[in-house]
């Protein structure tokens, strides 16, 4: 059986080396892991179908997503997304359904961070707030 103190040490450790959460402290990293989870899926997974309702904001450790978006009959390809790439962020900003279709597209591992505490991040986090909305509004105008 795995040693949660030795889980907790190794997310610990991804997560100060993960650009995103540079800006956290050492006890808002710890606060933080108590509720991240860690999930790893394989290629073809899709980790977000678009139009279901949105209760998590996910950050890549490792791997590649591919973004999808379909508009009446036709669906595109609009990004791929790699390590310490985020993505989850516009249903929870915006209250509407999952605007794209996120899907694996080799082996890859995600932090997954539920809505209560991704709030509370933004929250108490000016910089890493602006740095998501930034995202949310060039996401979505390139949608359009
Ligand atoms: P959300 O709408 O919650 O679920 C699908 C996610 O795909 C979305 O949040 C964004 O995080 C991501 N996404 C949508 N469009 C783009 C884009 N153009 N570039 C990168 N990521 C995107």
């Amino acid at each position: 059986m795995s040693d949660p103190n030795s889980i907790f040490h190794r997310m610990r450790d991804v997560l100060r080396h993960t650009y995103f959460f540079q800006s956290l402290k050492m006890h808002e990293l710890d606060e933080l892991i108590g509720g991240l989870r860690m999930i790893r899926v394989q290629k073809g997974y899709e980790i977000i179908k678009q139009g279901d309702p949105g209760d998590a904001f996910y950050l890549i450790a490792s791997g590649r997503v591919s973004i999808t978006v379909k508009k009446g009959f036709r669906t595109g390809k609009v990004a791929e997304l790699g390590v310490d790439d985020f993505f989850g962020e516009m249903a929870l900003i915006s209250n509407e359904p999952r605007s794209a279709t996120v899907t694996a597209e080799e082996v890859t591992e995600l932090f997954v961070l539920q809505r209560k505490d991704f709030d509370q991040i933004l929250m108490k986090n000016p910089a890493i707030a602006q740095e998501i909305r930034k995202a949310f509004v060039e996401r979505k105008t390139k949608n359009k």
